[in-house]
């Protein structure tokens, strides 16, 4: 079993815990403001979007549905496999309500697109997109999210949910990690 340690791995701080909370505050503040009178359902994408989803969901004053599904597209490596597979599907009846996508992440946007297309065939009122973070990997086209907490460098970063093959996930902030770790 091995086991690392951000001593050893992570390069620099990017995000700490008080930047974080404060930008997750506004996002619940922005969603609330855009689903003013609704009741949305909120999707969580395991596993990576779970603390941001916890921390969000807290934070807007509003009835609202949680749920949970779950999707790969990612082995154990550093990019994308490129295949977006549903692991486990929503519970809800999606006919009709407001759904709200919560990712962590958006690298490829292949995840976001392939949920979108999944839900929008389902007839929902609506769907809004958000994602903690947004990876700016320079390829134009890439699908887009309509709330996004920061867009980053073309790094690969871990913690409040992100991993590097399962490591570092419960860091609570966000860390960019040594290159030689993944090369
Ligand atoms: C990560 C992340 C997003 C997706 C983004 O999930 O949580 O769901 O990849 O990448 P994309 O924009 O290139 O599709 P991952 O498959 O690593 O699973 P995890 O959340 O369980 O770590």
């Amino acid at each position: 079993m091995l086991i690392r340690t951000a001593e050893q791995d992570i390069k620099y701080v990017l995000f700490t815990e008080e930047q974080i909370a404060s930008r997750v505050s506004e996002l619940a503040k922005e969603l609330c403001a855009r689903l003013e009178g609704k009741r949305p359902l909120m999707i969580c994408v395991l596993r990576g979007a779970s603390f941001f989803f916890a921390d969000l969901c807290r934070k807007m004053t509003m009835d609202l549905d949680m749920d949970f599904i779950a999707v790969s597209s990612y082995g154990s490596g550093a990019t994308s496999s490129g295949a977006v597979r549903l692991l486990k599907d929503t519970r809800y009846d999606v006919e009709g309500r407001d759904l709200v996508l919560v990712e962590d992440i958006i690298d490829s946007g292949l995840t976001i697109q392939y949920l979108k297309r999944l839900y929008a065939a389902r007839n929902p009122a609506s769907i809004t997109t958000v994602s903690f973070l947004d990876k700016d990997t320079g390829k134009p086209g890439k699908p887009g999210v309509d709330l996004c907490g920061y867009t980053i460098a073309n790094e690969f970063v871990v913690g409040y949910g992100l991993d590097y093959a399962d490591h570092y996930r419960n860091l609570p902030y966000i860390g960019v990690i040594k290159p030689e770790c993944y090369q």
